[in-house]
């Protein structure tokens, strides 16, 4: 890798951030060390961070072998994550902000929620959600915009034991009918319409959509926030108002002592093969890890003011939005809108509004903003900033020192945090306090945590060396299982090396074992920092009559990270159009979601298979990368012709 002159490969920790850091480099590698010598020993001190009803005897207990598999932490510990979260904080800060809302039009008036005000807001749901019938170990389904309501819904489900899992407002009805029939959701929460970037979202409309399916028909009831106030179908005694049923309840709600190893929630995401995959968080060990490494990357303060960009539809929300920032009392912002509505500047306007010190987003974002150049950001102060974040897929160096000389002023610690659904919370990162950052690097791995590359065969490589991305041990923060399948949930994870938790990343580690992640090695595409598997916009494409096979691959996006480019073999006789390749676009936005929507479809007379008929992706990839040249090896193909025929239109399409 070539740099620039004056852009330095290292960017050392600056010694007035030390001198004010939670933790210095010396006790990282204390910690990091005690972490892997004794875990359950440290992880059974971190744990003392939570106010448990019970606190835990037992710590770690764990075993990634298929004869003795399992995942437990903190297995005798009884606590409710919406206690840790609210109660606890009332005494000696009550009045402190827990939540602070920015909503999509910079004219409407930002809003403010105290601890207090939250606690009563998630204890009359609580009890709303009860007289309903909702009882623990229910489901319940989110698809609300990023409001305060989102997450009030969320603690209330927490508070009486019922298991929430969220539906991004992005996806489609038929994804929502998917997600409500995999938990067998019985109640949804939704509101009448979200916005963002001043468009409205027909999120009620598309809740009636997917339950006129009738694989939701486990759903009893229907609640609507009343949030843009635009005219909706109530369907009764389905649909009720949520005002309607919250008013008048109690604000004290009886919270259900929940055991540590209890669902917390389930969270659907994309693999390589077959359906999203409902990833099982329990209680006691998420938010001891959610908590624990909020408070560590982001070198948090009494006084900070904590903005993390995310949507509370991805993992990034659930642990980094809500549950890790408010078990810690801190004021986490809630905003509704887009990088760049009204304009560009929005961003900066916001932290400057709410001098947000801790700010966390993603690359996608920053070089959608960086192309717009500097002006925009030094339009605005930005001097309460203190520490930068980035997650969701690896950030270009370019990228990297965009954000951190012009957006942080070459001031603020910029972590590359590195994790995943599965993982509950950050696994690799840099503690701004005590690494010394790389542009591109996530660096070193958290307490407790043990990376390591393997080769396709599963041997370990040693020192500097490149390979697929394994963890050796658990950390409290895991996925326990599969909703409904557990069998899948080992297959996924710890068959393809035995005693080995596999990512699905490829990785890196050079000479000073700083790790860089390449991307995933997988069939799982990340576009924009979104996961999509190929599968599901595969069987999108080909649920469409005029398709006969599909297939999906990832293709470099300046913005996106990873686009999208799908090969499609029309049913005999059925020319290709430009009418119809709209059409297949338009088929699966509404199957998955405008964030499956392929970014170039192409015509497939025909795929290049081997001659046991597996699709060669890695053909694909390199024409849709216009690299013909580098086809590799395709003396297996069963036809080579096809790809000749697939070049030739690659290269006419420009
Ligand atoms: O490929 C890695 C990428 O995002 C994947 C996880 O996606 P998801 O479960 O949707 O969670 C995203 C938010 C935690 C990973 O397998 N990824 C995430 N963070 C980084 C990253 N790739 C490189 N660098 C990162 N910092």
């Amino acid at each position: 890798m070539s740099h620039p002159k004056d852009a330095p490969a290292v960017h050392p920790v600056p010694p007035a951030f030390a001198a004010q850091a939670n933790l210095t480099r010396a006790d990282y590698q204390r910690l990091y060390a005690e972490s892997l010598r004794d875990p359950d020993g440290f992880w059974r001190q971190v744990a003392t961070r939570l106010d448990w009803m019970r606190p835990p005897t037992q710590g770690k207990d764990t075993s990634f072998d298929r004869e003795d598999f399992r995942i437990r932490w903190f297995a005798d510990g009884e606590l409710n994550a919406s206690v840790e979260c609210l109660d606890r904080h009332l005494a000696a800060r009550g009045d402190r902000t827990a939540l602070l809302f920015e909503p999509d039009d910079p004219a409407q008036p930002a809003q403010s929620v105290t601890y207090r005000d939250l606690h009563a807001r998630v204890c009359r749901l609580g009890n709303a959600l009860r007289n309903l019938g909702v009882a623990r170990g229910d489901r319940v389904t989110i698809y609300l915009p990023m409001i305060p309501d989102a997450v009030v819904a969320m603690l209330a489900c927490a508070r009486i034991g019922a298991i929430h899992s969220v539906v991004f407002g992005g996806f489609s009805p038929n994804a929502i009918a998917d997600r409500v029939a995999d938990c067998g959701s019985k109640l949804v929460i939704t509101a009448d319409e979200g916005v963002r970037g001043g468009r409205r979202i027909p999120l009620k409309a598309n809740v009636d959509a997917a339950l006129r399916l009738p694989r939701s028909n486990s759903v009893e009831t229907v609640l609507v926030v009343r949030h843009t106030g635009a005219a909706v179908d109530m369907q009764m005694p389905r649909d009720r108002w949520f005002d309607a049923v919250v008013e008048g309840q109690p604000d004290q709600c009886r919270p259900e002592r929940m055991n540590a190893e209890d669902p917390l929630f389930i969270l659907y995401t994309s693999g390589s093969t077959g359906k999203p995959k409902g990833v099982l968080h329990t209680t006691g060990g998420y938010l001891v890890y959610a908590s624990y490494t909020h408070a560590c990357v982001f070198d948090l303060k009494d006084d900070d003011v904590y903005w993390c960009t995310a949507d509370v539809g991805w993992i990034t929300g659930h642990s980094y939005i809500v549950y890790g920032p408010l078990a810690n009392g801190a004021t986490t912002l809630v905003f509704e809108g887009v990088p760049n509505h009204p304009d560009h500047s929005r961003f900066w306007q916001v932290v400057d509004k709410h001098r947000v010190t801790l700010f966390y987003t993603a690359p996608t974002a920053i070089r959608a903003l960086m192309r717009e150049g500097d002006g925009p950001v030094r339009a605005t102060s930005r001097a309460s900033l203190r520490v930068l974040g980035t997650v969701g897929e690896p950030i270009n160096p370019e990228a990297w020192r965009w954000y951190h000389a012009v957006v942080g002023d070459g001031r603020c610690p910029v972590v590359d945090t590195w994790w995943q659904t599965e993982t509950g919370g950050i696994l690799i990162t840099p503690l701004p306090g005590a690494t010394d950052l790389k542009p591109g690097s996530a660096t070193q791995p958290f307490f407790g945590v043990r990376p390591a590359l393997v080769d396709a065969d599963g041997r370990r490589l040693e020192g500097e060396a490149e390979g697929n991305l394994v963890l050796l041990d658990s950390w409290p923060g895991q996925m326990r299982t599969v909703h409904g399948d557990h069998q899948r949930f080992f297959d996924t994870y710890f068959s393809a090396y035995p005693g080995m938790y596999f990512t699905g990343d490829g990785a890196r580690r050079d000479a000073n074992g700083d790790y860089w992640i390449t991307g995933r090695v997988d069939d799982v595409i990340n576009v924009s920092g979104h996961r999509i598997g190929t599968a599901e916009v595969e069987s999108a494409l080909v649920s469409h009559p005029k398709v006969a096979e599909a297939a999906v691959v990832g293709f470099p996006h300046d913005i996106k990270g990873q686009g999208l480019y799908a090969y499609v073999t029309l049913v005999a006789g059925e020319p290709g159009s430009d009418a119809l390749r709209d059409e297949l676009v338009r088929h699966v936005r509404s199957e998955i979601g405008p964030i499956a929507a392929p970014d170039h479809l192409q015509w497939a007379p025909a795929l290049p298979k081997t001659r046991s008929g597996k699709i060669m992706r890695r053909i694909l990839r390199k024409i849709a990368e216009n690299q013909p040249d580098q086809l590799g090896d395709t003396s297996t193909l069963a036809d080579p012709s096809v790809v000749d025929a697939l070049v030739k239109a690659r290269r006419d399409a420009g």
